[in-house]
């Protein structure tokens, strides 16, 4: 099974009865394990947590520190389009990423392909302000 199959299969735990939009993600790391997540919503809202991130949390608390690539499959009433990571995913992903960390969309038919670096260029990091602190 591929990543992006991975995934699609990832999505069918998908709690989402807010939105009705689904999303699976698999995410690969460095040691070749990959962690799934799906997005898990709440009647409050704001609690809610996107596929990818829970895919990046489950898999930092089971001490996983680096990774190569994430692939999300999603959509709403049984149709699936590029589904490009959220701003949040994208900031917590560039915390634990380089920025040739790959980041694959599927609409079904077709995969895309794009960098960290592509979808957050310039993005904050704590490295450069404790640098600043420390000279
Ligand atoms: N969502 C994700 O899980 N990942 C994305 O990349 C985009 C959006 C979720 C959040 C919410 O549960 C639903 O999709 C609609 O925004």
């Amino acid at each position: 099974m591929n990543l992006m199959e991975v995934a699609k299969e990832a999505m069918n735990n998908s709690y989402s009865p807010y939105s009705n939009f689904r999303v699976g993600a698999a995410l690969l790391t460095k040691s070749n394990k990959v962690y799934k997540g799906c997005n898990v919503e709440n009647a409050s809202y704001s609690p809610n947590c996107c596929a990818e991130r829970t895919a990046f949390v489950k898999a930092i608390s089971e001490g996983e520190k680096e990774f190569v690539a994430i692939a999300i499959y999603g959509g709403k009433d049984g149709k699936y389009d590029f589904c490009l990571p959220c701003g949040v995913c994208r900031q917590v992903m560039s915390e634990f990423c380089d920025k040739d960390f790959k980041i694959y969309v599927s609409n079904g038919k077709e995969i895309k392909c794009y960098t960290l670096g592509e979808l957050l260029p310039n993005s904050f990091k704590l490295e450069k302000w404790l640098w600043f602190t420390i000279y």
